[in-house]
């Protein structure tokens, strides 16, 4: 039984007092939703407001995570954040997100190398994949999000493997309001995320890594994607700056 995994991406929103505010109006309707640990609740803040945020859900089951980080664990990189920086203060880490790719020139070996450097500190990694519009329309969506899938788990253990979350996020549904079908996000998590990973670990494996849909996730489409047995949660983005929308999200996450 793979638990849903909702995590709000603020992408670069929210001062730090925004951030106690958005977390003042979540705080008290997520932990009910939570409590009984059948949805998993992460909020990933800018680095900045990360340790207000975690102050903030301390003593609920709500988590915090961070956008990235960096795989060295000290020294001379000026403006990055090292993993035992994060570990103080939240469980999660986003890596490899689209616009990481995008602008910031990411790529499938650094992806790798943070994934690694994170499991090593003990953060849970949240790798996303996702093909543009141009590759989907070219018909390379599985090519595609399946090379991303092998490259990111390049020399993981199947323990450690078995310990991150995948977000499909295609690239052309973030922030567009054009979600991908729950139809069509089930079926490449299902055949080409999971099967990439039966592929590298086993069967069993690919079945226990929790795979999460991202991409204009609204509480208007969300029960089409949570209806799919293949996606595990969602990787929100703007809705979860709203503390309502993000809310109904969640508790779709139930049902
Ligand atoms: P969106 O972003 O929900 O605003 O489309 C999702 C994401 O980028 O994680």
């Amino acid at each position: 039984m793979r638990i849903p995994i909702i995590a709000g991406n603020w992408k670069m929103n929210k001062t730090i007092a925004e951030a106690r505010e958005l977390v003042g109006a979540l705080r008290d309707e997520l932990t009910r939703v939570a409590a009984d640990g059948k949805v998993q609740i992460v909020l990933c803040p800018p680095f900045i407001a990360l340790a207000e945020v975690a102050a903030r859900v301390k003593e609920t089951p709500i988590k915090v995570g961070a956008q990235n980080l960096f795989w060295e664990v000290k020294g001379a990189y000026t403006g990055e954040i090292a993993p035992p920086m994060l570990n103080e203060v939240c469980d999660y880490v986003i890596i490899g997100h689209s616009e990481r790719r995008q602008y910031f020139g990411e790529t499938d070996e650094g992806v790798n190398k943070k994934t690694r450097v994170a499991l090593a500190h003990h953060l849970t990694p949240i790798v996303c994949v996702g093909e543009n519009l141009q590759q989907n329309e070219a018909g390379q969506t599985a090519q595609i999000v399946g090379a991303q899938v092998r490259a990111a788990f390049t020399e993981i253990a199947r323990d450690d493997a078995r310990r991150c979350v995948i977000a499909y996020e295609p690239v052309w549904a973030i922030g567009t309001g054009k979600a991908a079908s729950g139809a069509g996000a089930n079926a490449v998590i299902g055949l080409t995320i999971r099967g990439a990973l039966a592929d590298l670990y086993d069967e069993a494996t690919a079945q226990t890594i929790r795979v999460q849909y991202g991409g204009s996730v609204t509480p208007k489409n969300v029960a089409e994607f949570f209806a799919q047995p293949e996606i595990d949660g969602a990787l929100v983005g703007g809705a979860s700056l709203l503390a309502a929308d993000f809310i109904a999200i969640c508790q779709a996450a139930r049902k």
